[in-house]
């Protein structure tokens, strides 16, 4: 399963990227606005940093809701790099959108998908992603896991080539959760990622180790 970190803060995708294990990065305009990012030129400016620190796809959502409109910011977007994949929310337009855009063969991310309609709406059109997003879903009291699932499925029954981009993740048993089920990509902020890491006999089997060491150094020096 791919990860990607989900902000705009160059900061955490620097440490995301240092860990080694970042494979792409997912923004949206909430995420840019986080940063104080308006203005085209700082827009494009700020993408291009993220395309410079990281080796993977970077999500780059427009703003307009038109086709016409979706259509010049998107190409504008992916030409600022090869990496680029232009987010688009699944609305009417947006799906004409993903459809002109796969078959110029840029990428695209299918967001703010709630439903298995939405994603199978996605597929249809091309889209390189299509983004769930499970923790908005569960704030709701609905399982977003289960849509996951309910995506794998659908997908795997036609060989669709979109790829499953869990967003809106919390934390590490959202990971773990998408990964049992076959996401294909998981994006969410570096704690989630971080809190993987986390075992309590972890940590007492360490410093028992470290002071096992310590003993019989100090022994041996005597
Ligand atoms: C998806 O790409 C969105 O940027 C994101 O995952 C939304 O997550 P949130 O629900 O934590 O805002």
């Amino acid at each position: 399963m791919k990860f990607f970190i989900d902000t705009a803060n160059l900061q955490q995708i620097q440490e995301a990227q240092d860990l080694g294990v970042l494979d792409g990065v997912t923004t949206n305009p909430s995420l840019m606005a986080k940063e104080g990012i308006s203005g085209e030129q700082n827009v494009i400016d700020h993408y291009k940093a993220i395309c410079a620190i990281v080796d993977g796809d970077v999500s780059a959502e427009v703003i307009s809701t038109t086709y016409p409109e979706m259509i010049a910011e998107g190409e504008k977007l992916a030409a600022l790099h090869p990496r680029i994949v232009v987010k688009v929310p699944i609305i009417k337009d947006g799906i004409k959108a993903i459809k002109y855009f796969s078959s110029k063969g840029i990428k695209t991310n299918c967001t703010l998908v709630f439903s298995a309609g939405q994603a199978l709406l996605a597929a249809k059109a091309g889209a390189t992603y299509v983004s769930p997003f499970i923790g908005r879903l569960d704030d709701i009291s609905v399982n977003g896991l289960d849509l996951i699932a309910e995506i794998r499925e659908i997908y795997d029954n036609y060989g669709y080539e979109t790829q499953i981009l869990a967003a809106s993740v919390r934390h590490s048993a959202h990971i773990l959760g998408c990964a049992k089920i076959g996401a294909d990509v998981m994006t969410g902020p570096i704690s989630a990622i971080v809190s993987l890491l986390k075992h309590p006999l972890t940590d007492s089997g360490l410093a028992q180790f470290l002071e096992d060491h310590r003993k019989v150094s100090q022994l041996n020096s005597n």
